[in-house]
């Protein structure tokens, strides 16, 4: 066998890069090779201030010693146990975990391997409840305009994002939006949760009203939606969604893929604010980024109704060969450890303040249109270079890098900030200047 590592040559041209222009990333690529803590190093040995925690994802920091131990031991434990007719105890130990950080009531979790995964599992998780308790009827599912809920057939149908959408079809028959929560005219530059919007879940009684309660199986919204630019829900617009979705017998379902383990100052951002869903889908942050993983924590009520007919049966026809895969578990139960030795969903709580006084002060910049702080997110609009939408924060993300040691997201024409919970004072300060810096540089 040959000993070189690679037979090709390492070029950049075969690997298809995710949701990136692949022409300009080729031209100019961004590599990084390590990571620690706040920190990433890139590829030529410059140290890289994360603000954006991976992808909103590696929230206790990048390779923290408890959590990559615990994944080398189980890799050297049980590489792999079959997600199908067998298990392995740490995917029990997982779940009750889970369970025990989640709303009462939501006593069940189901694990796939993303968030886009987590999203269609739900879906058809609220699709056959509604069908094995004789309402077959119940078959639409609503989301939300500016919603991002991954890139599944069921997630890009219910999700309100229009270039996730425009090119792959007729997706999933029967599907409705909300419109979005945000109102820049009554919501701008504001701290935490909008006082103006609430009345926008009324409209979900009109799609009712139209197409008949016995037609709806589910409504699934990010309580704070965080790909679309930090919105966070207007104050009692949840509470609303959930009175009606109540009356009409409809499952409400929070994505909550970025918002959970610790982004709002919480477990689950229902924690936050005080509602509870029929089901949530987490991903992300459940091991820190360190190894694929995601799922849906089901209310009993829910499960129970699957759980009828011979005992030998399959109740659910759908799970993934990765499963609950052991190393993820691993991850993950080292990483729950982690969140709560260092108290870090408090940390975050008590962070926000900082957080949002620091971001704020970008108001008044060039260009800067909006900021929207909760938790410790933040989306700062930028006005679009006319012809050129994207233009500018693109460039302002180019820059961070390149210039200023730092990542940022974007998101069309705004940046958006979530850093480890593990950021401190200090690096918040570092952070809001660098990107105070940049803003300056594309106006
Ligand atoms: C709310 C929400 N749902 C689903 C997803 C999709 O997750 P993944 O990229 O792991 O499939 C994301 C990713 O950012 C998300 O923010």
């Amino acid at each position: 066998m040959a000993t070189r590592s690679s037979a090709v040559p390492n070029d950049l041209e075969a690997f298809w890069v995710p949701f990136t222009p692949n022409r300009a990333f080729k031209a100019a690529p961004r590599l990084l090779a390590r990571s620690k803590d706040m920190h990433y190093e890139t590829v030529d040995g410059r140290r890289v201030l994360d603000g954006t925690a991976g992808l909103w994802c590696c929230n206790a920091g990048h390779n923290r010693d408890p959590i990559v131990q615990a994944i080398q031991k189980q890799a050297g434990t049980l590489d792999y146990s079959p997600g199908f007719q067998f298990s392995h105890p740490q995917a029990f130990e997982l779940a009750s975990r889970i369970a025990a950080l989640a709303p009462k009531g939501l006593d069940h979790v189901f694990f796939c391997n993303s968030g886009s995964e987590a999203v269609d599992t739900a879906l058809k998780i609220a699709l056959a409840y509604h069908n094995l308790r004789g309402e077959g009827t119940r078959t639409r599912l609503i989301g939300r305009e500016r919603g991002y809920h991954g890139v599944g057939f069921g997630g890009i149908s219910v999700g309100g994002i229009v270039n996730n959408r425009k090119h792959f079809g007729a997706m999933l028959a029967g599907v409705d939006h909300l419109p979005s929560t945000y109102n820049r005219e009554q919501q701008a530059f504001c701290k935490g949760e909008p006082e103006w919007g609430a009345h926008l879940a009324d409209d979900l009684d009109r799609i009712v009203a139209l197409h008949d309660a016995s037609t709806v199986a589910a409504v699934i919204v990010e309580p704070m939606a965080g790909s679309t630019g930090v919105l966070a829900p207007p104050k009692g617009y949840l509470q609303r969604l959930r009175a009606i979705c109540d009356k009409h017998g409809i499952l409400l379902i929070f994505d909550e893929v970025i918002t959970a383990f610790g982004r709002l100052g919480h477990a689950f951002a229902a924690e936050r604010y005080g509602v509870v869903p029929d089901m949530i889908t987490f991903a992300k942050g459940i091991n820190s980024g360190t190894v694929p993983m995601g799922g849906v924590v089901v209310k009993g009520s829910v499960y129970d109704a699957f759980m009828k007919g011979p005992p030998n049966a399959i109740e659910l026809f759908h799970g993934y060969t990765y499963s609950a895969h052991p190393l993820a578990c691993a991850a993950a139960l080292a990483t729950l450890d982690l969140y709560r030795e260092e108290d870090l969903f408090a940390r975050a709580k008590k962070l926000e303040p900082v957080f949002a006084d620091a971001v704020m002060s970008l108001k008044g910049l060039p260009n800067v249109l909006d900021i929207r702080v909760v938790g410790l997110a933040a989306g700062i609009d930028l006005a679009s270079i006319p012809d050129k939408p994207g233009g500018r924060a693109y460039a302002a993300m180019e820059k961070a890098f390149h210039d200023e040691n730092m990542i940022v997201r974007v998101t069309g024409d705004t940046i958006a900030l979530s850093p480890p919970l593990i950021v401190s004072e200090a690096q918040i300060g570092e952070m809001v200047a660098a990107v105070g810096r940049v803003i300056r540089a594309v106006a």
